[in-house]
């Protein structure tokens, strides 16, 4: 993908539907009874991949209305025990929270099931969450190099859990919340910090009660989940990237409509808040528990600052684009406490690092985050996302921003999470030197 210096940005977008409510929503809606019906759903392909395994387990699943319109997904839950067994194996592809979400689910049904995914998912860490399903009574095999995917799951029942989760991860949380919707007795996950609480609120709104109480989350299984109507919010992942690019390209305002702005997740906002970005909220409101707003944004001076500790699990997705801003920002930006980062769809500090230093910034890898010396210009180059979806959308922000082109290598990946991704981008691209066209009569 040839990405060259843009001028200006300007205009409305509105991201497609947030990527972990979409998939929440139709772990939910399958186990539920009656019907529930997604709106505004994330038509991508590592959602599509978790529809793809509930209709191999029973489920029907339909698609209705247009990519970019109204996109909505309807499903004919089968009740808590509805489930059946796969006949053949499902596939994750390159979704971390289709492999780990499910596999909690699945480790008390009662049937033998077993997950797979691409090169990038065989490569990440189950025994986080293989460990405390083990406690709970699961059986539960990662049979590829390293104790990766693939995952054998032999359905058994399960007991209660007590967990003190050495790693803030919401995908570890919720594999054991899901599994503890069949358990005898009581699940409690205590996270280091607290990570995003979409299968909470989803849960809440299906009519099965949770507690929280800092970052510790307590469900007792007694209740059914009933079958509801979802609407996503947009996906905050997603709008960063657009709102980095409009605050680092001088002269530029975006309206970013509908983004999900959930405080578990919305560190990205505080952050740029710090750096002295210009964002502004309009039309909040609130969704099925979820919080809403368009984000107004206005190119702006930044300033560097140092992202760690709590902050970290509420904008991990962001940190590629956060590195993206720290190298526009006066002085320095430290990332810090984000080795997690080693663990996504690829090492993305080693990614990023390595990209943005092809196109000229100041940056150097730490341990667990990046030193990000801000101010140096960049000069466009040959880029690689190395197949990871966030790191592609970050090298395309950092390439309009650079002088000349840049070609990014396997940009193809914003599938993962963002299809119309370029086309979107592509649409708020202005030419401040060409004149306006003349209005309609
Ligand atoms: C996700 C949780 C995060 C995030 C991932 C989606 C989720 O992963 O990085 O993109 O939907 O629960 P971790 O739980 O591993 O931090």
């Amino acid at each position: 993908m040839l990405i060259s210096h843009a001028k200006k940005l300007a205009g409305e977008v509105s991201v497609p539907g947030d990527k972990s409510i979409s998939h929440r929503a139709v772990i939910l809606g399958s186990i539920a009874s009656g019907v529930t019906e997604i709106r505004h759903f994330l038509l991508s392909a590592d959602c599509l991949a978790t529809i793809d395994c509930f209709q191999k387990m029973g489920i029907e699943i339909v698609g209705r209305g247009e990519v970019g319109k109204d996109e909505k997904v309807v499903i004919r839950g089968r009740g808590m025990r509805g489930l059946r067994e796969p006949s053949r194996t499902l596939q994750a592809g390159n979704s971390g929270t289709t492999l780990r979400l499910l596999t909690g689910l699945l480790a008390p049904q009662r049937f033998t099931s077993r997950i797979d995914g691409d090169e990038s998912l065989r490569r990440r860490p189950m025994n986080r969450i293989i460990e405390p399903l083990s406690l709970m009574g699961g059986s539960v095999q990662a049979i590829g190099r390293g104790g990766c995917a693939p995952v054998i799951i032999h359905g058994n029942p399960l007991i209660g859990l007590h967990y003190e989760s050495p790693v803030a991860s919401a995908q570890v949380k919720s594999s054991i919340l899901l599994a503890g919707l069949y358990a005898d007795g009581e699940t409690t996950v205590t996270e280091p910090g607290p990570s995003r609480n979409h299968t909470e609120l989803m849960l809440r709104s299906f009519g099965q009660p949770v507690q929280t109480n800092g970052s510790t989350v307590t469900l007792r299984p007694e209740y059914h989940l009933q079958g509801r109507e979802v609407t996503v919010p947009g996906d905050i992942s997603s709008a960063a990237c657009f709102a980095a690019a409009g605050l680092i390209i001088r002269g530029s305002e975006l309206c970013l409509k509908n983004v999900g702005v959930n405080p578990t997740r919305s560190g990205f906002l505080k952050v740029c808040e710090q750096m002295g970005a210009k964002i502004t909220r309009e039309n909040e409101r609130t969704s099925a528990g979820e919080p809403a707003a368009d984000l107004i944004v206005k190119s702006s001076s930044l300033t560097g600052v140092e992202i760690g500790g709590d902050l970290i699990p509420t904008l991990i997705d962001e940190l590629p684009i956060l590195a993206v801003l720290a190298c526009f920002a006066s002085g320095t930006t430290v990332i810090k406490d984000a080795s997690e980062l080693k663990v996504k769809e690829t090492n993305r500090i080693d990614a990023m690092v390595e990209n943005l230093k092809r196109l000229g910034a100041d940056i150097e890898a730490t341990e667990d985050g990046m030193v990000i010396h801000g101010g140096r210009p960049l000069k466009g180059t040959a880029l690689d996302s190395r197949g990871d979806h966030r790191v592609a959308m970050a090298c395309a922000v950092a390439a309009l921003a650079a002088s000349g082109d840049s070609e990014i290598a396997g940009a193809e990946c914003v599938e993962v999470s963002y299809p119309a991704f370029f086309d979107d981008l592509k649409k708020l691209i202005q030419d401040p030197d060409k004149p306006a066209p003349a209005p309609k009569a």
